[in-house]
């Protein structure tokens, strides 16, 4: 069974339809990919499987259906969700918007985990006590995906963490991801534009078009095929 299986996943906003019937999966520790052009419907999927906007169809975690939970119910359940434009707080300093991340955990796991984030993002380090709102887009987005873990998250939902960074910064955050996603078993549904470091570090993917997923296959199958990077990817 898969951790994540989403089935038929319509939404829009108002009267104007976005998402035209996903189906979609992830397995435990899985690193999948939703890749699509600007307008696709990337965010909006992310979106509908976290609760932020009602949805139809069917999102089921464990085989449970959650479609209709609240994001913070789904946090529980394990969910977490990285927005696009990343969602610091930019008041707080780097060390206090960790915690806010780990408030549904005990004190001493918190402090545990503060310290591994630190050593896999010496930058954060660094700047434990500068507030969010003064770092680089490229640290926000590393304290972003860190805030994020510190809920232990079996399954992290990414919003298109490239957006404004340079290629070699993305790059270095999906190579601290996948190493920790390794070590903690998390899976991870990542939606990009840029489907050349996706492809990277994604083992499947699927492209979204105009709110319907067009191809989908493994990062390397889809890596292989020109007329597929051709068509849909840009590249
Ligand atoms: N809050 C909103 N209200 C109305 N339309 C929206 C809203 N957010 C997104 N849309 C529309 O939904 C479509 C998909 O947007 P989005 O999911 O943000 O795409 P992507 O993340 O792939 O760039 C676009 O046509 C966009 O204009
Ligand atoms: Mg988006």
């Amino acid at each position: 069974m898969s951790l994540l299986e989403v089935s038929g996943l319509r939404c829009g906003y108002g009267i104007v339809e976005v998402l035209f019937g996903l189906d979609l999966s992830v397995a435990e520790g899985e690193l999948v990919v939703v890749l699509g052009a600007n307008g696709a419907g990337k965010t909006t999927t992310l979106r509908a499987i976290s609760g932020m906007i009602p949805a139809s169809g069917s999102v089921r975690l464990d085989g449970t259906e959650v479609l209709g939970r609240r994001p913070d119910q789904l946090l529980s359940a394990g969910v977490a969700h990285v927005p696009q434009g990343r969602g610091t707080i930019s008041a707080l300093s780097v060390e206090d918007n960790l915690r806010v991340g780990g408030y549904q955990r005990s004190s001493a796991e918190v402090t545990e985990d503060l310290e591994m984030w630190f050593e896999v993002f010496p930058r954060l380090s660094e700047r434990r006590t500068q507030l969010a709102g003064s770092m680089s887009g490229g640290e926000q987005q590393m304290l972003a995906i860190a805030r994020a873990f510190m809920s232990r998250p079996r399954l992290l939902l990414l919003d298109e963490p490239s957006l404004g960074l340079a290629p070699l910064v993305t790059r270095e955050v999906f190579d601290r991801l996948r190493d920790v996603t390794q070590q903690m078993g998390s899976a991870v549904l990542l939606v990009e534009q840029n489907a050349n470091l996706a492809l990277d570090f994604a083992a499947r993917a699927y492209v979204l078009e105009a709110g319907s997923i067009v191809v989908s296959g493994s990062a390397s199958e889809l890596q292989g095929d020109e007329a597929i990077q051709k068509a849909y990817l840009g590249l």
